[in-house]
């Protein structure tokens, strides 16, 4: 029997989760209140189809299988599984994921795309099963990027929420990473603000335009990140002796004060010159040319990784 997604906010996160699912054979039934909505994801899914045809269809996957409807009770009746996916403000993450609790099947499972918030905070106004409100937090182009971050709240149990959301969002072609403690920022998006801060400090200070730490990242440290993380990366940096030597090397460069632990203000000026940076890359192309050049590029890596690290595929259980 085929399974349901119900998508709740059909922005840039919710329209991945949508594409994502119907590749996968899925039925998926969303609801935005805004006007523009149903047009606006129908667009999205076939521009997204193209490079998900690349990646491989799971039988039966076809775009048909997404529905609109009008009200949040209609688009959570019969799902397996419910993404939320409306803007990051905790009050309205909150009242929605309420709803959601009070109306959706006692057997579904309810993830919010969250980017910062934690659990037991998206858990608080739930009166119905609190504990299966938990973070799913994936990655922009949902629909070609594997990892969901699963992370619990308080009411949230291993058996009963963690290990059936782990079964769905597998099901979905993905990669789950449960998340031992729950933290603002999860693991991913923390990592992503360190270097995020201090890209920011190198452009406010004057060391460096946007396309030149780009090009840092591109050609350097990016290219290995994305076969072994940044721990296996440096273990490789240590030579034969591995981390450990590495750490004995590099170590003291830790109490150096390369970097910089608040990010920068936001001024008017740092503002103009990172867009204005950003827009010299981008050279006239519009946002849907990159998208696509990216995900071209994202379907030929992700077939990278599998080839020269198949022992990846078995860490399911692990991770
Ligand atoms: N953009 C990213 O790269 C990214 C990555 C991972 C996670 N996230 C998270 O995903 C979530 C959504 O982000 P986004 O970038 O897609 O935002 P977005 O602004 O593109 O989309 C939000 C959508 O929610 C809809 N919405 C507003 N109120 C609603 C309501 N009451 N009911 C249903 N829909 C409603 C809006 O009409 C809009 O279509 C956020 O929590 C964000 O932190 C974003």
């Amino acid at each position: 029997m085929s399974q349901q997604l119900s998508v709740i906010g059909t922005g840039v996160i919710g329209n991945g989760w949508i594409a994502r699912a119907l590749a996968q054979g899925w039925d998926v039934i969303a609801f935005d209140p805004a006007p523009e909505a149903e047009v606006r994801t129908r667009e999205f899914v076939a521009n997204a189809w193209h490079s998900l045809t690349r990646a491989g269809l799971a039988e039966g996957a076809s775009p048909e299988r997404l529905t609109f409807v009008d009200s949040l009770e209609a688009a959570v009746e019969g799902a397996d599984l419910i993404q939320e996916n409306v803007p990051e403000r905790l009050e309205l993450k909150r009242e929605i994921l309420a709803d959601i609790d009070a109306v959706a099947a006692p057997e579904a499972i309810i993830g919010s795309s969250t980017s910062g918030f934690k659990p037991s905070d998206l858990q608080q106004d739930c009166t119905n099963i609190p504990g299966r409100v938990i973070v799913a937090h994936p990655f922009n182009p949902v629909y070609l990027l594997p990892l969901v971050e699963l992370v619990g709240g308080e009411a949230t149990t291993m058996t009963a929420h963690i290990e059936c959301a782990q079964s769905l969002y597998q099901a979905l072609a993905m990669r789950p990473l449960v998340v031992r403690r729950e933290i603002e920022g999860h693991i991913a998006d923390r990592l992503m603000e360190a270097l995020w801060r201090e890209a920011l400090h190198l452009v406010n200070d004057g060391v460096a335009t946007t396309e030149e730490i780009d090009a840092a990242v591109v050609y350097g440290c990016g290219l290995r990140w994305s076969l072994m993380g940044t721990f296996l990366t440096f273990h490789l940096a240590g030579g034969d002796a591995g981390m450990r030597h590495m750490l004995e090397q590099f170590g003291p460069a830790l109490k150096l004060p390369w970097t910089k632990l608040e990010a920068p203000e936001l001024t008017d000026e740092l503002i103009d010159k990172v867009v204005e940076g950003c827009e010299f890359q981008a050279a006239d192309r519009p946002v849907a040319e990159l998208d696509r050049r990216r995900d071209d590029f994202l379907v030929e890596l992700l077939g990278l990784v599998q080839k020269y690290w198949p022992e990846a595929e078995g860490l399911e259980g692990r991770i």
